[in-house]
């Protein structure tokens, strides 16, 4: 198993942020963790994502930080610098694939076919997020591809509540399940650290049930 995919596995539920203020990054990487989580994926979706990794370097103990919406190598290469314990990406490319391999960066590129699961594969990748889950066929879909990929770990993302958390993760192949639920952007800016704390909880246990 790879690195990235034994941290998937080990987190289980990935909280997937978009920050506005650096400010809010430390209270923020507190409130997962003291709802349960051990891992949180910071989308470079603002300017203010890449900076949060940096202000959170060997700030948390326990709590991978990673980077999420990597469109690009320049972007990779900034998560890498920035002290990022992991990278996502919500789409596959194999320059992203072999960029991640150079810098030794664990990496967990979208993959939303088969095809794109295999060309992975061939790269000497095992684990990949399943995106956007729900509207590529939700657990359904990651039950069949189980049948011909039981060796891969999958993260579905998008959709993902604690509804629906537990059936995918019934799935042994499914390792992690991502969403933006345990703390929405206009919850961080309101700075509505308790309720984040609460949500986060309530993601955590939503993993554990079936
Ligand atoms: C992602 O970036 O992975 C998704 O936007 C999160 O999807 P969600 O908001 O449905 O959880």
């Amino acid at each position: 198993m790879t690195p990235i995919a034994q941290l998937i596995r080990q987190a289980r539920a990935i909280p997937v942020i978009v920050i506005d203020d650096v400010e809010d990054s430390l209270p923020l990487a507190r409130a997962l963790q003291a709802g349960g989580l051990s891992s949180m994926e910071i989308t470079l979706r603002t300017a203010a994502g890449l900076q949060a990794v940096a202000r959170l370097r060997g700030e948390v103990e326990g709590l991978s930080v990673g980077v999420g919406t990597v469109l690009s190598v320049e972007d990779l290469k900034r998560a890498h610098a920035a002290g990022a314990d992991f990278a996502v990406s919500p789409g596959f490319a194999e320059d992203l694939v072999k960029c991640a391999l150079d810098l030794d960066l664990p990496y967990l590129p979208g993959a939303a076919t088969p095809g794109e699961v295999t060309r992975g594969r061939m790269l000497g990748l095992d684990a990949f997020k399943f995106f956007p889950a729900a509207t590529l066929g939700g657990p359904a879909t990651l039950k069949a591809w189980g049948d011909v990929f039981p060796d891969n770990h999958f993260c579905p993302t998008g959709g993902v509540s604690p509804d629906n958390a537990g059936d995918y993760l019934a799935l042994p192949h499914v390792a992690a399940v991502g969403s933006s639920m345990p703390a929405p952007r206009k919850m961080v800016q309101e700075r509505k650290w308790e309720e984040i704390r609460a949500l986060s909880h309530q993601f955590v246990a939503s993993t554990h049930l079936k």
